[in-house]
């Protein structure tokens, strides 16, 4: 075997298409309103903006350790164990480490069609290869997840809702998957938009009936924290261990920490978001329907309206971006002729539908 002249990354790390952020400017827009990374357009809540102000003034001093003031906060609001949580730096570095803990060389990781893009980033990261299962309609296909399972499998990743198409499994199905996967198979319920359901628990009861099933969540969306980087999840004891055996000891900064827990506790603030959410989600999901576009029924804080053609979508994406308003297009999802529109304020909603009733009626 020959010595490589330069140090050589772990297999499939360069097969890794990098992580595309949802863009926050375009060229000749002076204004821009960003509807690309389903950001909570209200902000989070003022009590979080005064925590992390308070924590302005000791920044010379590591954060807390075990996070212990937000996982009691988490608990005390989730009705959960606090010793079964774990925070991370997002959930996307809970992603990884679970991963990096249960997946590996020559394991595989199961995610759907149109799944969330850092699944397969972090199988591959971890040396694991992911498995791409086919949705039915932009809906996770519980029957074609459980088909895929082999001895190989370490993770199944879903979303719930799924992220970019904003549609669920319905808690039946998901006992099923919970049900029918093998034990030594970690099923990973992603929650990062579970708030925007009403009386969804987002996996909690199934981590509590099953061993190998793991909740993670976030305080990116609803509680508008996507800055901080803030995430949480909850397992078992022995997946908790793991993750904290894992896991950096100042993995979340202090004013991430401040601001979730007071974040959390502003129930007030979360109600007044969701609902806002739950409004202009309908408006736009009713105007895009009457002018053409088909759209589906969304539990997130995004819809997904389909374009005649990719061309049109592109045509679209580009009308948008004119007056100065950016969304996501999801070629990279495999829905070329999709456009993800984030749920933003009422005038950015009114803002999107007038643009688009204009393109429809003269696109070119
Ligand atoms: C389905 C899903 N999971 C996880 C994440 C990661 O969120 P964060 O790392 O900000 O907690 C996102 C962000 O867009 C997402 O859409």
């Amino acid at each position: 075997m020959t010595t490589p002249d330069a140090p050589v990354p772990g297999p499939g790390i360069l097969t890794i298409a990098p992580y595309v952020a949802g863009e926050s400017a375009t060229e000749g827009a002076n204004t821009v309103t960003k509807l690309s990374a389903n950001e909570n357009p209200h902000g989070p809540s003022e009590k979080a903006r005064d925590a992390v102000r308070r924590v302005a003034e000791e920044m010379q001093l590591y954060p807390e350790s075990d996070h212990l003031g937000l996982r009691s906060a988490i608990g005390e609001v989730h009705g959960l164990d606090p010793a079964r949580i774990v925070c991370g730096a997002g959930s996307d570095e809970l992603i990884s480490l679970l991963c990096n803990a249960y997946a590996g060389q020559g394991r595989e990781v199961i995610y759907t069609e149109h799944g969330f893009a850092m699944y397969p980033i972090s199988a591959l990261a971890s040396g694991a290869t992911p498995v791409k299962v086919a949705e039915c309609a932009r809906h996770a296909d519980v029957a074609a997840i459980l088909a895929a399972v082999t001895e190989a499998t370490g993770i199944v990743f879903l979303a719930n809702p799924n992220n970019p198409t904003g549609t669920m499994v319905s808690d039946t199905a998901l006992k099923t998957l919970a049900e029918g996967l093998p034990r030594h198979v970690m099923l990973v319920l992603d929650g990062a938009y579970a708030e925007y359901v009403p009386g969804y628990d987002g996996g909690a009861a199934l981590v509590d009936a099953h061993p190998n099933v793991v909740m993670t969540r976030t305080f990116s969306k609803l509680y508008g924290l996507g800055g901080l980087r803030v995430g949480w999840m909850y397992a078992q004891p022995g997946i908790i261990d793991v993750m904290n055996r894992m896991r950096g000891p100042f993995n979340v900064s202090s004013a991430g920490l401040a601001a979730a827990e007071a974040a959390m506790r502003d129930r007030a603030w979360v109600e007044h978001c969701r609902m806002e959410n739950e409004t202009w989600r309908a408006f736009l999901t009713e105007e895009l329907r009457a002018i053409g576009l088909p759209t589906d029924d969304s539990q997130a804080n995004f819809v997904l309206p389909e374009f005649p053609s990719e061309a049109m979508a592109k045509a679209a994406d580009a009308r948008l971006r004119a007056h100065g308003i950016i969304v996501r297009a999801v070629g990279g999802y495999g829905l070329p002729r999709h456009l993800r529109i984030t749920v933003g304020d009422e005038v950015a909603c009114r803002r999107v539908v007038a643009i688009l009733k204009e393109f429809m009626e003269q696109p070119a």
